[in-house]
């Protein structure tokens, strides 16, 4: 269980940095039996608990939903919380106002959001506000209209430049940690290598100084077609459906719920209401 003290600490001791998202307290209550170093609520749970087709619906409210219910199970952990599609982008002020909002109802300990140059006025604003902010630069999901798809980030000099001068700005202006999604792994080394403050990669190669996953995506629950970063370390999805066929094969066979399931009747209190109610 850390603070945001433990990223630069890690960053200068080499030491990986573990994330995972989560959504709910039960899978929360889970990751507390864990030694995770924190927990990012990512505007994800769109696709994930919602099945929406991409982040671009997620409001402040759903974000806040999330992140409380992922704190009542992990009262020390430290959480990062996304903001949503243009709740960073209008101005300085709605951009505190927003963030502000998600920090004083959540509990959560961070922010972070997607994009460079162009919102660093308002990552700028957050941070005078004491806010802390995690940066997320390449194949940032809230433009996948802007890239045409979900595509990987940072392939040509152009896009890769880009990427590496809105890294230098979100660190000078105070960002405390960047995710680095969908980029190839050699542009991500060069950051990590660049940026005094540690980098947190998904399908960014093995260089970063950290790496965070989706949770469903990472233990097997997910369906469906997942990106090639993934990995899955668990089969959990599969567990769940076979234990749910056990259930159901022991319903239908009347051998659930046994005796050590079932709660007791005094046996003359039950005859007794037998006479009154069956004649
Ligand atoms: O929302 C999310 O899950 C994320 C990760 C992909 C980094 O931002």
């Amino acid at each position: 269980m850390g603070d945001i003290t433990l990223f630069q600490k890690k960053k200068l001791s080499g030491e990986k940095i573990t994330m995972l998202t989560c959504y709910d307290y039960s899978s929360a209550a889970l990751l507390a039996e864990t030694d995770l170093d924190a927990i990012l609520i990512g505007d994800s749970l769109g696709n994930v608990m919602q099945g929406q087709t991409n982040t671009i619906p997620i409001t402040i409210e759903d974000m806040i939903y999330h992140t409380r219910a992922v704190r009542r199970a992990l009262p020390e952990m430290f959480l990062v919380t996304d903001l949503p599609f243009l709740s960073y982008h209008i101005s300085k002020e709605e951009t505190v106002r927003n963030a502000g909002k998600i920090m004083k109802e959540s509990g959560t300990n961070a922010v972070k959001l997607e994009g460079g140059e162009e919102i660093i006025d308002n990552v700028k604003a957050l941070i005078a506000a004491k806010i802390p902010v995690m940066g997320h630069l390449g194949l940032t999901p809230q433009s996948f209209q802007v890239f045409g798809g979900f595509k990987v980030q940072g392939k040509d000099y152009n896009t890769a430049k880009k990427i590496i001068e809105d890294a230098l700005l979100l660190q000078e202006v105070g960002a405390f940690a960047i995710t680095l999604e969908g980029i190839p792994e050699k542009l991500a080394t060069l950051l990590s290598k660049i940026l005094s403050i540690p980098t947190i990669g998904i399908g960014a190669g093995n260089n970063t100084d950290g790496q965070v996953l989706v949770f469903q995506d990472a233990l097997g629950i997910s369906r469906g077609k997942l990106p090639r970063f993934v990995k899955q370390f668990a089969n959990a999805g599969q567990e769940i459906i076979d234990g749910i066929k056990k259930y159901t094969d022991e319903v239908k066979a009347k051998t659930f719920p046994a005796d050590e399931h079932t709660y007791k009747m005094d046996e003359d209190l039950y005859n007794s209401l037998e006479r009154e109610y069956i004649k």
